[in-house]
C-alpha cells in the first residue's frame, strides 16, 4: 500500500506538451534528438534502470531482491500459498460478510452458465468516464505470443505526466512486445481547480491510452480506481489473457512477465504478486491506513497481494469484476482485492520476482520501484525540460 503524493507546479510541462503539438517539423526533429540524448545521459547515471533485455531464461534465484516479510514466515511454494492461504482457517467467510452472505464461486459459475441471479448491486459507483481508448486492445487487435496477451493497467493519477511519460519513452523501443502488450493509465480527476484536468485531455489526445473517471484522485479512493480498472478491463480489453496491475513509479521487465507466465502450470489460474497474509486492519485515525470498525469490522485482513504490483488472469479479472457489484467497498484497494479472491476461492501467490523494493537488477525482476522518490524523477524531469524543450522553443 505503498503510494505517495508529491504536489508540484506543472505549468512547465504543460506547455511543453501544448507547444509540442504547435512547434514545425525540424523543431519536433531537433526535440527528439535532444530527448534521445538527455534518455541516454539519465541511463547513464543511473546503470540500474537499464531496460536491456538480454536475458534468454529468467532467473529463479534474486538473492538481492528478496522482500522483507511482514508476517514471520512467507510461503513461495504453491504448496504452502494454499495451507496459508485456507479459507476456513480465517473464519472470514461467514463473518467477513460484507453484505451479501453467499457462496460467489457458485454464484459465478452460474453466471458463466447463463443463470440470471435477482440480486440487488449494493457497490455501485456513479462515475462516469471522461476519458477512454476504448480501441486500446481492439485497434490495432492485441495478438495473442504463445497463448498470452497482456493488458497492463498503471494506476497513476493527473500530477504524474512525468512518469506516465517515462513509461511511455521507454515503452516505445519494446516493439517486439506492442503486439501483444497493450498499456493504459488507470486515473482520477484532479482535485485542484487549475487546468490539470485539461492537461490530462490534451494528453490523451495524443497518446489515446488514459482510462479517467470523475472521481476526484485521492488515496482513499484507491479502491474506485482499481475498481475502474477491473471494470474497464472487462469491458473493453477481455481478449487479453494476462492482467498486469501497477503503480506509476514502478517498472516492468516484459520479458520475464511473459516468461513466468508461459512457465506456470496452469496460466488461466495465476494470481501472484507480494503476498501479505494476517496483515492487521489500521485503527489509528492519523494513519492513511485507517479503516473505521463501520468500513471494516474484523482486526485482519484477508490475505491479499500488494498493490504496487500483481499480475492475474483474465478469468480471475473477470470474476472479480463480476462480483464487485454484491460485495461492499474499503478504502484499502488491495485489501478489498483480497476480500474478493478470498470469495471466490482463489489462492494467492507470492512470487519472489515481483518486488516492491527499488530496482537493482532489473534484469532479474518481474517488477520493482523504479525511482527511489518522485522528487528524483521530477528533477530529472525538471532537467530535461529546462534543458530540452524550452531552449528548441526560443
Ligand atoms: C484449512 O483449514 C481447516 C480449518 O482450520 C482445516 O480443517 C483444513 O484441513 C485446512 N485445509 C488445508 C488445505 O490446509
Ligand atoms: C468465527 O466466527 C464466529 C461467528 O461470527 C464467531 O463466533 C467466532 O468467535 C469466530 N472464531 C474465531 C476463531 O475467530
Ligand atoms: C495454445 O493453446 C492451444 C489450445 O489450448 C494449444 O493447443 C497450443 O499448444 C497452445 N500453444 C502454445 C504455444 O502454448
Ligand atoms: C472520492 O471521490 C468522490 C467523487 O469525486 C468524492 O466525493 C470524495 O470526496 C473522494 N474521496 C476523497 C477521500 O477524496
Ligand atoms: C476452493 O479451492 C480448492 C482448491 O484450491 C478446492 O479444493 C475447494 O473445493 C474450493 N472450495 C470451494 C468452496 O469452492
Amino acid at each position: 500500500m505503498i503510494y505517495k503524493k508529491v504536489k508540484y507546479n506543472s505549468r512547465n510541462h504543460t506547455s511543453c506538451l501544448t507547444r509540442r503539438l504547435q512547434i514545425p517539423i525540424w523543431k519536433l526533429f531537433v526535440y527528439f534528438v535532444l530527448t534521445t540524448v538527455i534518455i541516454f545521459v539519465l541511463q547513464m547515471q543511473r546503470p540500474q534502470f537499464s531496460f536491456e533485455w538480454t536475458l534468454t531464461t529468467v532467473t529463479t534465484s534474486v538473492a538481492t531482491t528478496t522482500v522483507k516479510p511482514t508476517t514471520t514466515v512467507v510461503p513461495t511454494t504453491e504448496e504452502e500459498v494454499i495451507r496459508y492461504v485456507n479459507i476456513s482457517s480465517y473464519n472470514n467467510t461467514r463473518t467477513l460478510t460484507h453484505e451479501y452472505d453467499i457462496d460467489f464461486v457458485r454464484f459465478v459459475s452460474g453466471v458463466n452458465n447463463g443463470k440470471r441471479f435477482d440480486l440487488k448491486p449494493i457497490n455501485v459507483n456513479p462515475y462516469v468516464y471522461i476519458t477512454n481508448p476504448t480501441t486500446k486492445c481492439s485497434n490495432p487487435p492485441l495478438k495473442n505470443n504463445a497463448n498470452i496477451s497482456i493488458l497492463i493497467l498503471i494506476k497513476s493519477e493527473p500530477d504524474n505526466f512525468h512518469l506516465r511519460q517515462t513509461i511511455r519513452w521507454t515503452w516505445e523501443s519494446f516493439t517486439a512486445y506492442h503486439d501483444y502488450v497493450r498499456i493504459v493509465f488507470l486515473l482520477g480527476i484532479s482535485p485542484d481547480p487549475e487546468d490539470k484536468n485539461t492537461d490530462v485531455l490534451v494528453e490523451h489526445a495524443r497518446y489515446n491510452d488514459i482510462v479517467q473517471q470523475n472521481f476526484i484522485d485521492k488515496y482513499r479512493n484507491l479502491t474506485l480506481k482499481t475498481v475502474m480498472g477491473y471494470k474497464w478491463t472487462e469491458q473493453y480489453c477481455s481478449e487479453a489473457t494476462h492482467v498486469l496491475m501497477q503503480d506509476d513509479d514502478y517498472h516492468f521487465n516484459v520479458k520475464n512477465l511473459a516468461a513466468y507466465i508461459k512457465r506456470y502450470k496452469s496460466p488461466d489460474s495465476i494470481f501472484a504478486g507480494v503476498l501479505r497474509l494476517k496483515s492487521p486492519t489500521v485503527r489509528r485515525p492519523t494513519s492513511k491506513y485507517y479503516v473505521s470498525n463501520q468500513e471494516y469490522a474484523h482486526d485482519i485482513y484477508p490475505p491479499f497481494l500488494v498493490g504496487n504490483s500483481y499480475i492475474l488472469s483474465m478469468r480471475y479479472a473477470k470474476q472479480i469484476a463480476m462480483i464487485i457489484p454484491y460485495v461492499k467497498s474499503i478504502p484499502m484497494a488491495d485489501t478489498y482485492i483480497g476480500m474478493l479472491a478470498m470469495k471466490l476461492n482463489i489462492s494467492l501467490k507470492n512470487e519472489k520476482d515481483f518486488t516492491i523494493k527499488n530496482c537493482n537488477d532489473f534484469q532479474k525482476v518481474i517488477s520493482c520501484r523504479g525511482y527511489t522518490s518522485t522528487k528524483e524523477i521530477l528533477k530529472d524531469w525538471k532537467n530535461f525540460v529546462n534543458r530540452a524543450i524550452l531552449k528548441v522553443n526560443i
